[in-house]
Order: C-alpha cells, then structure tokens, then sequence
C-alpha cells in the first residue's frame, strides 16, 4: 500500500498570539446550515477541555439554539435573560461538570438571539470579548446564513473555522460567508474545517475546490484547519444526547476533533 503524507501535516499555525482582547473566541461558522457547526463546537470544547485548557462554549445560534439539547444537559438560565437585560453574561455560564467546561446556552424562538438588533448585538460580543480574558478558549457556535447576527457576531479577531462538506451548497455557501467576511474584514483569520468527508483524500479535494475559488476570486489562501471523515458514531452521539467525545472518545470523529485541538493549542500557546 502507497503511504501518501497526511494532508494536515503542513498545515500553518494557527495565529500564536490569540489572547487578551477576545482574540481567543474561536467562532465556527458555515453558510449553509446542518453541516455539523453545532456537533464541532460542542466536541472541540470538549477537546481542550481534556486538553487541561479553560473553555467556554457560547450557543450563538439565532435561530435554533441546541447546544445544551446535543449534550443532554438543563441549564436553569440561558441568554433570554441576557436580552432581557434582567442578567449579565457573567451570571448566566452554566458550569458543564461531566465535560469539565462553561457554558453559556442560547434560547430558541423568543427571547432569542434573534430578536435583537445590530446594537445589542456588538454588546454582547463586546461582553463576550471581555470574558475572554477569564478563559483559555471561547467556542462560539454560530447559527446558518450570513445575516446581520452571524455578522456581528463573528467579527473581532478570533480565528473562525468555517465549515463545509462536499455538498455544492454547502461550499457556495462556505464561500458566501468568507467573501462577505474578508469584504469587512480583509485581515480575518479564515480557517477551513472540511466535516463529513468519505476520506482524508477526498476531504482534501473538496477543500481544493474551495482554496480555488478563494484564489481566483478573493486572492486570499485560507489553510485548511482539519478534516472530519462521515461517521455514524456522530449521530449516535447526539441521538443518546451526549458529545462524541464522552460516548464514542475513540471513535474517527472524535480522533480529528482531538487533531483539531491539538493544533489549535500548538499555535496559540
Ligand atoms: N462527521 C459527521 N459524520 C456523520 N454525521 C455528522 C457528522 N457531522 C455532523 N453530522 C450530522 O449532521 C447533523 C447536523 O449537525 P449539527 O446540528 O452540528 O449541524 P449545524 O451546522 O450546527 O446545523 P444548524 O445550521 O442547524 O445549526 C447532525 O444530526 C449530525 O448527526
Ligand atoms: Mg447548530
């Protein structure tokens, strides 16, 4: 069998001087929904978190909120009382004692993210770049689409891994987001994280396709952060409301998520 060297191998490091100022909020977005943001999220916090690394984990998503669905979990107070103005971010983490991690829930529907407007949005990413100073890592789960919410929210310094599969609407939306992100910030730190990939080589190639339409139309080279083979073991996970890291820690999935972290810490020590 021909040894071919792993794609990751050469990856760039990750920026090594993340923190203070809230450039350590790492967000994970997409473009196009359902592509696995929410399972990354939840499984990279996890990650640095058995990493010995101080994490919180922030339910971004507008729309539907799920973090604490994936994970089984009930947190008395989530981001409603946040928007209502009633609390602070602070007074809302929910410490996540079986994953080792913070967590800070979102609210569906009502009393969602998506009821505030672009002001009240720059707030609260202001506040979350504040807490950064209290935390090695905050993971930002955000929602699909590339609207005034994901925008505000995902600006700032932080590296933001953008996620497709091979799906051709997944990566013209993956390309929507990162065009519209270097429009507004040329300086952003994009990152690709290919998930549900049949093989590390055909990952490879679907960030090809992706890294080429970067270069001819943006001039701009986003390294590719990891990649994430199909496995059931994801689904099962989040069947039995548990992260993948805790039900199956052994499993592919779980393996490249670990990669991920590992090369996340490597460049941000
Ligand atoms: N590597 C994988 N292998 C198999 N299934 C996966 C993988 N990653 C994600 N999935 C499946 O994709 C589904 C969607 O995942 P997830 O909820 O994390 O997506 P999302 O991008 O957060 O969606 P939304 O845009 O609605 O927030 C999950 O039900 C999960 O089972
Ligand atoms: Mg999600």
């Amino acid at each position: 069998m021909i040894q071919t060297e792993s794609p990751l191998r050469n990856r760039p490091e990750m920026h090594p001087a993340m923190r203070p100022a809230g450039n350590n909020i790492i967000t994970i977005a997409s473009g196009k929904g359902g592509v696995g943001k929410t399972v990354l999220a939840v499984s990279l916090t996890q990650a640095l978190a058995n990493a010995g690394k101080k994490v919180l984990l922030f339910d971004g998503d507008v729309g539907l909120a799920n973090v604490d669905i994936q994970l089984g979990l009930m947190p008395e107070l989530d981001l409603a009382t946040v928007i209502s103005g009633e609390m602070s971010l602070h007074d809302v983490i929910f410490r996540c004692d079986a994953g080792g991690f913070d967590l800070i829930a979102g609210r569906s529907g009502s009393g969602s993210l998506g009821s505030l407007g672009v002001t009240q949005l720059r707030e609260i990413r202001q506040d979350l770049a504040l807490l950064g100073a209290e935390y090695d890592y905050i993971i930002l789960d955000l929602g699909a689409g590339i609207d005034d919410a994901v925008k505000t929210l995902s600006s700032g310094l932080g590296p933001k891994l953008v996620i497709t599969t091979g799906d051709p609407t997944s990566l013209t939306d993956a390309y929507a987001y990162i065009k519209v992100t270097t429009q507004t910030a040329p300086e952003a730190d994009l990152r690709i994280l290919i998930n549900m990939a049949k093989s590390e080589a055909e990952g490879l190639k679907i960030y090809d396709k992706l890294l080429s339409a970067c270069r001819n139309f943006l001039q701009i080279e986003p390294p590719l952060a990891g990649i994430i083979e199909q496995d059931e073991k994801v689904s099962n996970a989040i069947r039995a409301q548990m992260g993948l890291m805790t039900r199956f820690p052994t499993s592919r999935a779980a393996g490249a998520v670990e990669d991920l972290a590992r090369y996340i810490i490597r460049g941000t020590a």
